[in-house]
């Protein structure tokens, strides 16, 4: 077991927000500091959880199914992925988690909310993953029920916006084909997750400059004490 503490962060945001440019700089900025760091993302983050991510990105499928086949990968990735990482006491930075199903499934599909929450209770049970995680948790207090980032971090961008970043930047998957109502929805999706459990959120402009973008995330991590 580890004495430093693990750190489970995941980012969120609409397609288009640019979330990505700044995850790799904050593994970067943690690995400066010594901090071991597991950089990862869902759909997927293991071998199966990619197979899944293929058929959810480019298939298509009830909201169910799609809803189904989202926790199953994000159980596998917790299980052998995130757990582990996060028992030996790594910053675990993950490029969406379950705030992306809410806000996709539950807000842009309009997915009964209800049905992802008790999936949520299944898939994020932490009994299961390992006596380790289940020690760190108990460590920082956490309710033991279920498992979730300490931080959230969300880019905020309006559709307009994300819409105009990624016109003819790649040939669209499923969801990045969708209109700007569909986007709309998300963003509110993200926005009602928020307002419920809103200590765990950081909200981030995301249409400022780039470099303001960095400074705002970074402003936040040192702000908390994870780096300096
Ligand atoms: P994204 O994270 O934007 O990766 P890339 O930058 O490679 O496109 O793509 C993942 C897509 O999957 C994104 O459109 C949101 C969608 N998604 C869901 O609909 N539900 C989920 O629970 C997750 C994790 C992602």
């Amino acid at each position: 077991m580890s004495a430093v503490q693990g750190l489970f962060i995941s980012f969120e945001g609409i397609d288009g927000a640019g979330k990505s440019t700044h995850i790799s700089a904050l593994a970067d900025a943690f690995t400066a500091q010594g901090r071991a760091v597991t950089l990862t993302r869902e759909p997927g983050g293991t071998p199966l959880a990619e197979k899944l991510r293929a058929m959810i990105l480019n298939d298509a499928m009830d909201a169910l199914t799609e809803s189904l086949l989202i926790f199953a990968a994000r159980r596998d990735h917790l299980s052998c992925v995130i757990a582990p990482a996060l028992a030996r006491g790594d910053v675990v930075l993950c490029d969406r988690f379950t705030d992306a199903t809410f806000a996709y499934q539950g807000g842009g599909r309009g997915f009964d909310l209800e049905m992802l929450s008790k999936l949520e209770l299944w898939a994020q049970e932490p009994q299961g993953l390992g006596h380790d995680l289940v020690h760190e948790l108990g460590k920082k207090g956490a309710a033991p029920a279920l498992l979730q980032p300490d931080l959230t971090v969300w880019f905020d961008l309006s559709p307009e916006e994300a819409a105009k970043r990624l016109a003819g930047a790649r040939v669209p998957d499923k969801f990045e084909a969708q209109p700007v109502e569909f986007f709309r929805r998300v963003a509110q999706g993200y926005a009602n997750r928020l307002a419920l459990d809103p200590g765990r959120f950081a909200r981030i402009d995301a249409s400022q400059a780039r470099e303001a973008v960095w400074s705002s995330v970074h402003q936040v991590f040192t702000g908390k004490g994870w780096l300096s």
